[in-house]
């Protein structure tokens, strides 16, 4: 099975020209791009082999919603991905209610959710349990009323993000993070009856410590915010991908 690697550029970089330049340079199989909106279209007309998520989207297909931007709008431009509950949005207000009715909304338009789980510092302080409880609980809640075959389950994928390991140069350690996707892969198991689920590591995924995680069976791959900002390094990313 091959391992995704999904780059998530968040509010980078900041023209057009760079943008485009980034995506040329690791255009290939088995990586999903996540630029800002307003990039989604030039990159569309650029990429060949790598293909399109977005940050965020709407539930709501049309309307009077100032600002908002929709799941058929963005699979209409070519997007496939879309990463929802990033704790950089949570962090800005986006609640658990919000982020279930965009996932639904996704899925129902057949837009793959990279729901971002993960739990802060304090948690984690108290152990490798009250971390995997605390994750439990979100996704209990981002994914209520989500059932089985009506909303494509198997579009779902989690991506596991510790928030004190995001942008921080501190990754987990990769046993920790592989007891994690273990547990988050029990819990939608025993939810959908699905034993197919993807679950990715996130947090300062680098190109030293990338193999660390891809090399574990349970991670099926990585969200990588900084280093997908660096070309060289993402490329080295890929190839170690590309080993599992
Ligand atoms: P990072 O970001 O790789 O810079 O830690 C990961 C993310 O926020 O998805």
């Amino acid at each position: 099975m091959r391992k995704l690697l999904i780059a998530n550029w968040k509010l980078n970089p900041e023209r057009e020209e760079a943008a485009l330049n980034l995506a040329r340079a690791y255009d290939l199989p088995g990586v999903v791009v996540a630029p800002p909106f307003v990039f989604i279209a030039g990159l569309s007309r650029v990429l060949k082999r790598a293909v399109l998520g977005a940050q965020n989207v709407f539930f709501e297909k049309k309307g009077a919603y100032t600002g908002e931007i929709s799941p058929p709008e963005l699979f209409d431009l070519g997007v496939r991905y879309v990463i929802l509950g990033h704790s950089e949005r949570r962090a800005l207000g986006e609640t658990d209610s919000l982020i279930n009715k965009k996932i639904k909304a996704s899925l129902r338009i057949g837009l793959k959710a990279v729901l971002c789980v993960g739990e802060p510092l304090t948690v984690r302080k108290r152990g490798a349990k009250a971390a995997q409880n605390f994750v439990k609980g979100q996704l209990q809640n981002d994914l209520r009323g989500i059932k089985n075959l009506k909303f494509k389950i198997k579009n779902l994928i989690i991506a596991y993000e510790p928030i004190w390991a995001i942008g921080t140069g501190r990754a987990d350690r990769p046993e920790e993070a592989a007891a994690m996707a273990d547990s988050i892969k029990e819990f939608l198991n025993l939810k959908f009856k699905n034993q197919n689920s993807k679950v990715l590591y996130g947090g300062s995924v680098n190109a030293k410590n990338a193999e660390s995680f891809l090399s574990v069976k349970v991670i099926d791959g990585a969200l990588v915010g900084g280093a997908s900002l660096r070309a060289a390094e993402f490329k080295k990313i890929v190839k170690i991908c590309g080993r599992y």
